[in-house]
C-alpha cells in the first residue's frame, strides 16, 4: 500500500462558506502497490542491506590487513626503538620478512650493533682517560714538587756563578775574560730554570680561588704600572678605550685578583715582546651586562702565522728561543680562562698586530 496524506490550505475562494482556520481538511489517498512495484521496493531494501554488510566485512578486512600487516610491525619497531633510546642495546628484530619491513629491521638492527659497539669504545675510551686524568693529577703534583726542589739548587748556583762572576770581574785579565763567557751562561741558563719552576709552581699554587667582585680597570692600571719600565725602553704608547652597553660606572668581573692580574701581565708581555719601539697597545674594555665584560689586547707587532697560532696556548711552545721564552705564559692564561669559564680568542696575521679578546660570563661564577 502506498498512501500519501496533503493539507487543504484556507484560500480566499474558500472563505465564504469557511471563515476560520488555515487549513481546512486533509486529503488522505491510499493506493496499493502492484506486485511489480512490490517486488521492485523489497528488492531495493535486500541491495541496501547487502551493500551495508559488504562495506562492513570490507572496513573490518582491510582494518584486520592494516593492523596485522602495518601497524603492528610499526608499533613493535617504535617500541625497539624506545627500548635502544632507554640505553637497552640487546634489542634486535626478527628482520624476516622479505618485504621493505623486512629490510627496516635488518637496517635498524645494524644501526643498534654500531652503536652499541661505539658505546663500548666510548666507554673504553672514558676508563682510559679516567686513569690518564689520574695519572696526569698525580704527574702535575709530581712535577710542582720537582719545580720546588729545583728552584732551590738554581738559586745556589745562581748567587755561588754570581759571586765568582763579580770576583772575576774584579781580577779581570786576558786569562779569565773567557771564564766570565762562561759564567753569564751558566747564568742566563739558571735564570731560565728558574723561571720556568717558578711559573710551574705559581700554577699549581693557583688551584684555590678566591672568588670576588673585581674592578678590572685597577687591575689594568696595575699590570701597566709593573711592566712600565718594558714599555718605556721601546717607547710604547697604552691607548686604554672603554665601552658601556648599559648604565655602569665601574667594569666589574667576578674572579680571582691574582689569577687576574697574572692573565693580564702574561698576555701584556707577550705584545710588549712582539712589537718593535714606538707600538701602540689597545686595551679595550666593554661591559655587555652586568659581570660580562669584553675585554680586548691589542698589539701592532709581528702577529702569529696560522700554523704557530694553533699551538701559542700549549705549554712549552715558544718562538722566543730557549734562552727568552718558557712557552708556559699563554697555557697559565688559557687555564685560568677555564676557572673563571671566560672565552679567549686569538685573532692575529703575520706583520698585522695580534688581538686577544677575553669575554667573561660572570653570572655563571656567582
Ligand atoms: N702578542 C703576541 N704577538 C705575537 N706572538 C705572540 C703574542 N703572544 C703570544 N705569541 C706567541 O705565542 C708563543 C707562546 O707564548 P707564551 O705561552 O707566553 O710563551 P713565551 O712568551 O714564553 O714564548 C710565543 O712564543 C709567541 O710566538
Ligand atoms: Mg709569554
Amino acid at each position: 500500500m502506498y498512501s500519501i496524506a496533503r493539507p487543504i490550505e484556507n484560500r480566499p475562494y474558500c472563505q465564504d462558506c469557511h471563515k476560520q482556520g488555515k487549513t481546512i481538511a486533509y486529503l488522505d489517498v491510499d493506493v496499493s502497490l502492484t506486485p511489480a512495484e512490490r517486488a521492485f521496493y523489497t528488492g531495493s531494501f535486500h541491495i541496501i542491506m547487502l551493500s551495508v554488510l559488504i562495506v562492513i566485512l570490507l572496513v573490518s578486512g582491510f582494518y584486520y590487513l592494516f593492523n596485522r600487516f602495518i601497524n603492528s610491525p610499526v608499533q613493535s619497531f617504535i617500541s625497539a626503538l624506545d627500548k635502544v633510546k632507554a640505553g637497552n642495546m640487546n634489542i634486535r628484530l626478527p628482520a624476516k620478512k622479505k618485504d621493505e619491513f623486512g629490510i627496516l629491521e635488518q637496517h635498524f638492527n645494524h644501526m643498534v650493533n654500531t652503536v652499541e659497539q661505539s658505546h663500548k669504545k666510548i666507554e673504553e675510551m672514558h676508563i682510559e682517560q679516567l686513569q690518564r686524568a689520574d695519572k696526569l693529577v698525580t704527574l702535575g703534583e709530581l712535577a710542582a714538587e720537582m719545580a720546588h726542589e729545583i728552584n732551590n739548587p738554581a738559586a745556589v748556583i745562581m748567587t755561588r756563578a754570581d759571586y765568582l762572576r763579580l770576583e772575576l770581574d774584579k781580577q779581570r785579565n786576558g786569562n779569565t775574560s773567557h771564564y766570565l763567557e762562561d759564567l753569564d751562561v751558566i747564568l742566563s741558563q739558571t735564570d731560565k730554570i728558574s723561571k720556568i719552576t717558578s711559573s710551574m709552581l705559581k700554577y699549581s699554587k693557583k688551584l684555590p680561588k678566591d672568588f670576588k667582585k673585581i674592578n678590572i680597570f685597577k687591575l689594568i692600571d696595575e699590570s701597566i704600572r709593573i711592566l712600565e719600565p718594558r714599555l718605556k725602553k721601546k717607547n710604547i704608547y697604552v691607548n686604554k678605550e672603554y665601552q658601556c652597553k648599559y648604565d655602569c660606572q665601574e667594569a666589574i668581573v667576578y674572579g680571582d685578583e691574582t689569577q687576574i692580574d697574572q692573565m693580564l701581565t702574561n698576555i701584556i708581555n707577550n705584545a710588549i715582546d712582539a712589537m718593535e719601539v714606538n707600538g701602540i697597545l689597545t686595551i679595550k674594555v666593554e661591559c655587555l651586562s652586568n659581570y660580562n665584560v669584553r675585554l680586548s689586547i691589542a698589539d701592532n707587532g709581528c702577529g702569529i702565522d696560522e700554523k704557530a697560532k694553533g699551538n701559542i696556548f700549549s705549554p712549552f711552545f715558544t718562538t722566543k728561543g730557549h734562552k727568552n721564552g718558557t712557552g708556559l705564559g699563554l697555557y697559565i692564561v688559557k687555564n685560568i680562562c677555564k676557572n673563571h669559564n671566560a672565552e679567549i680568542i686569538c685573532s692575529s696575521a703575520p706583520d698585522q698586530g695580534t688581538t686577544f679578546t677575553i669575554t667573561f660570563n660572570g653570572a655563571n661564577n656567582r
